[in-house]
């Protein structure tokens, strides 16, 4: 993978986040995308494979582990996890998304859901030991992120954490210098988190942000109440 390699991400016709139908159009040449952009080592998926790594080593695997996978993809994340004895639930609205997932793990529970609403009605009564959230948060405005990552941390078991992990610094003008960094490839219809925006919002969590590269990092959340 190369410089050479031609994205393929559909380039949504407004000015809104990519919908389904841009995701199921993208779903067969995504993987390769992330992975050239990644050995690139630009925008949006510098250090992707280093991130996927820390989030495995973060979860801790173990048999019968409860996992939430928001914005699940084509399920490649996950996979590890369930290798290692790890039960996995995914939400995902594309439906081709999903049925790459389906390909890599057969016996999850995948749910087709607009996350943009919440977490489904289905899992209400569950509790995870971890949720992730691996580059799929963007696609939210501000309120939506806040609301979501609001019911995620209710769906987390005492001693759970969630692990967000995407286009993201520290703070705004982090952020900035990534920007002008890539300005060429730059995507203006994401709205990507900032570690000092969500530690705003939820002053009571506990908050751990790993730089991964300039322009993407890791952000850990626990509930109040747990060291
Ligand atoms: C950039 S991909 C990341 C996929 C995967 N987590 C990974 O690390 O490769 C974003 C994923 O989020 C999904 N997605 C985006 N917005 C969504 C929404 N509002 N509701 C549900 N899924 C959404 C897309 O279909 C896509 O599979």
């Amino acid at each position: 993978m190369s410089i050479n390699h031609k994205n393929t991400k559909p380039k949504p016709a407004s000015s809104k986040p990519m919908d389904a139908n841009g995701f199921d159009q993208w779903s067969a040449n995504y993987n390769a995308d992330v992975q050239a952009s990644d050995a690139d080592k630009r925008y949006p998926f510098a250090a992707y494979n280093k991130i996927l790594d820390r989030l495995v080593e973060l979860v801790q695997p173990a048999l019968g582990k409860a996992i939430l996978d928001v914005g699940i993809g084509t399920g490649k994340l996950s996979r590890r996890l369930a290798d290692l004895g790890c039960q996995i639930t995914g939400l995902d609205f594309s439906d081709s998304m999903l049925a790459e997932a389906r390909k890599l793990l057969p016996t999850a529970i995948l749910i087709q859901w607009d996350f943009s609403r919440g977490l489904p009605p289905g899992i209400e009564e569950h509790r995870y030991d971890t949720i992730l959230c691996n580059y799929a948060i963007h696609h939210l405005c501000d309120h939506e992120q806040q609301e979501l990552i609001a019911q995620i941390l209710m769906h987390l078991k005492s001693e759970g954490c969630l692990l967000i992990a995407d286009v993201m610094t520290e703070t705004a003008q982090e952020m900035d210098y990534a920007k002008k960094a890539d300005a060429d490839l730059w995507d203006e219809e994401e709205n990507y988190l900032l570690a000092e925006k969500v530690r705003q919002w939820f002053p009571e969590s506990l908050f751990e942000f790993e730089r991964f590269s300039y322009c993407s990092g890791i952000l850990s959340v626990k509930k109040a109440g747990r060291k």
